[in-house]
């Protein structure tokens, strides 16, 4: 035995303490790892749970066809012969414990309606952990072996975080009228919106005409001139400002001017909500009516109509088919994932890469609209 000497080299003892501390960490570290590995096969065994109830929900801002996804995916357990419980309220009622069972026969007269009969709502609770892990409670204590959730950005982020914390199945349908999810071609209600937002500027134009006024029209897209770009060439405008493509007001000023010279005697500009040109809509019609007097200028908001009414086939159908999409990812043990359709065919996307990710503008489309409102 070595003796550890005063000032000497350490000996016996000290390295046997110190190997008992190295021993002591790996005990702990060891037992640090079987929690761990404990809470991960709690959180893969909950994937394996034979999957006999799904709770839905819809959140963020509501969508036309969000009813009709409801249906299909009520109707689709009804079909797999599993249970279906809707939460009301989005992630405010997951915590709260506000579902309801649901089957087939309730879901009836629903497809042709607009909002969501599931309510919707943006949860700040759910954005804690605290919020997240007593959502998870309930979803137990309720005997509930995944979610769908049908919404844009925010509700798949809700989602993803909710999984990642507690390992539990979420699946995600794209349900907004912006159009701006990665992994589909179209988020459900974009179609109705368009075609909503058409038909609005087509009135307009009327009376545009009648004046010779010169309208700024703004439409909805935080962060994305889907709606812009699409219902501004559908409704024929002659400009169309999007967050995407800045091109600056003096070019705008050109444009408007240039169209005047070659004798059109009113004119539509469609303006993304998150257009970047001025702050806001008003903003950009003051700078017109102080620097050009010889424009009569209108503003014109959409605002929250575009969210409302009875959904478009074409919505119909889409919410459908992600709505047994959805279901059929569960019961094939999918998680994670948002299902979406990509040239007309069912495809799956990670709810990160969904999030993370940006669908594209189509540069054509921007093209189309130069060249046609020559
Ligand atoms: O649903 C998305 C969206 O329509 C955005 O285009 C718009 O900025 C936002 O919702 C408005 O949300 P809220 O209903 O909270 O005002």
């Amino acid at each position: 035995m070595f003796i550890r000497k005063k000032g000497g080299r350490k000996g016996f003892l000290f390295s046997y303490k110190k190997n008992e501390n190295v021993l002591v960490l790996l005990l702990y570290l060891n037992r640090l790892n079987s929690i761990y590995s404990l809470i991960l096969e709690c959180k893969i065994n909950q994937m394996n749970e034979p999957i006999k109830t799904i709770a839905l929900l819809t959140s963020g801002g509501d969508s036309p066809g969000m009813n009709a996804a409801i249906r299909a995916v009520v109707r689709a357990c009804s079909y797999y012969r599993i249970d279906c419980v809707g939460v009301y309220r989005g992630y405010q009622g997951l915590i709260e414990g506000d579902y309801e069972p649901m089957n087939a026969r309730q879901v009836s007269n629903l497809i042709n309606k607009g909002g969501t009969s599931l309510k919707s709502a943006r949860s700040t609770e759910f954005r804690t952990v605290e919020g997240r892990a007593k959502a998870y409670e309930q979803l137990k204590k309720a005997g509930i072996n995944a979610l769908v959730v049908v919404g844009g950005d925010g509700t798949f982020t809700g989602a993803l975080k909710f999984n990642e914390e507690h390992g539990f199945p979420v699946v995600g349908i794209p349900g907004t009228i912006d159009n701006d999810i990665f992994g589909t071609d179209f988020t459900i209600g974009y179609d109705t919106a368009l075609n909503t937002v058409v038909e609005a500027i087509d009135k307009i134009r009327d009376t545009a005409s009648s004046h010779n006024r010169l309208f700024f029209i703004e439409v909805m897209g935080r962060d994305a001139g889907f709606i812009a770009l699409n219902s501004g060439i559908g409704a024929g405008a002659g400009e169309i400002l999007i967050p995407e493509e800045n091109l600056g007001l003096e070019r705008l000023v050109d444009s408007l001017n240039t169209s005047k010279e070659n004798g059109k005697t009113s004119s539509l500009v469609v303006v993304s909500e998150g257009d970047k040109i001025g702050k806001n809509v008003f903003e950009l019609a003051a700078h017109f009516e102080e620097n050009f007097e010889d424009y009569d200028i209108r503003v014109s908001v959409l605002g929250h109509m575009q969210r409302g009414g009875s959904p478009s086939c074409f919505d119909r159908v889409l919410a459908s088919r992600l709505g047994v999409a959805a279901v059929e990812a569960i019961l094939d043990k999918k998680s994670n994932i948002m299902v979406g359709v990509i040239n007309n065919k069912i495809m799956q996307t990670s709810l990160s890469d969904a999030i993370k990710m940006n669908n594209e503008i189509n540069k054509e489309l921007l093209k189309v609209a130069e060249i046609t409102s020559v």
